[in-house]
């Protein structure tokens, strides 16, 4: 039994007084329980598109998706969302934490729609949860008193305290820099593996990409099943095009992209 496919499926959309632009073209993807996949593609190329569509937000334009083999299509919106909030936790660029509230109670935010938890069991799953990730220090902080890193945590923490069964992260390591980023995702993969989750991660780092199990390429739309996401090197232009809005070198840098020219060598080379 797989825990989502999807197959042929196509989005298009008609901007306003634009000929119709089709994002998704024919994509058959199969995520089986505890399954590790990581999707690769330069900016524009429908990552994200595709991302909302395996979080049940959108719906595709023409082709199937089914959770636990039954169609999407045939759960009403609401049953959706309940579906969507139950077994599927997202982890984005921006940790899009509630400002004025603490870390614990960004975390038990999630807890209070799912019912019969009393306040204190939902403070104690929260705060478990916050432990799990190295913050059991820092239950009280708000998110501005946090660093990146312990940031991307929390968010971590508030999106995994349901214990979703499928985990889609889209550039969860953009803001971070390359150490904190390869925690972060060590601290995913912890939690997937103890909880049976599987995985899907969006991301232009071939190194965050290699650690999953199957990888794929997206391609104006289309999907491709690659060996290894660096198998094809990208240019420095490719890069700069896929990072996120940010051009600034000091961040560029802290990603890896470095402003040496002798980089690019050692890309195609394989070694970087
Ligand atoms: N509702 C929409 N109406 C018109 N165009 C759209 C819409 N949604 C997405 N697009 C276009 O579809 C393309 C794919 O968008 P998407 O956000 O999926 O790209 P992406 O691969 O996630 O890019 P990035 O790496 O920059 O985040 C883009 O050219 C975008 O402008
Ligand atoms: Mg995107």
């Amino acid at each position: 039994m797989s825990l989502l496919e999807l197959r042929e499926v196509t989005r298009t959309v008609i901007p306003q007084d634009q000929p119709a632009l089709t994002i998704l073209n024919g994509i058959d993807l199969t995520i089986e329980p505890g399954d590790h996949v990581s999707i690769v593609g330069r900016s524009g190329s429908g990552k994200s598109t595709l991302l909302n569509m395996l979080g049940l937000l959108d719906l595709p334009t023409s082709g199937e998706i089914t959770f636990d083999d039954r169609p999407v299509r045939s759960y009403s919106s609401a049953a959706r969302d309940r579906l969507r909030g139950a077994g599927i936790g997202f982890v984005f660029q921006q940790f899009n934490l509630l400002p004025g509230r603490t870390a614990l109670e960004n975390v038990t935010m999630p807890l209070l729609y799912s019912s019969g938890r009393t306040f204190w069991r939902r403070k104690k799953i929260a705060a478990e949860m916050l432990e799990l990730v190295g913050l059991e220090h820092r239950l009280s902080s708000l998110p501005d008193r946090l660093s990146g890193g312990e940031q991307q945590r929390v968010a971590i923490a508030r999106s995994l305290v349901r214990g979703p069964r499928l985990i889609l992260a889209d550039e969860p390591t953009g803001a971070l820099d390359l150490d904190t980023g390869q925690s972060v995702m060590e601290l995913i993969d912890e939690v997937a593996t103890r909880t049976g989750a599987a995985q899907v991660t969006i991301t232009h780092d071939p190194t965050i990409a290699r650690r999953a199990r199957r990888h794929f390429r997206l391609d104006r739309g289309v999907l491709t099943a690659v060996d290894d996401p660096s198998l094809e090197p990208l240019t420095r232009r490719d890069r700069r095009e896929m990072a996120p809005a940010d051009d600034d070198p000091a961040v560029l840098a802290a990603r890896g992209f470095g402003a040496d020219p002798t980089e690019d060598a050692a890309l195609e080379r394989g070694d970087a």
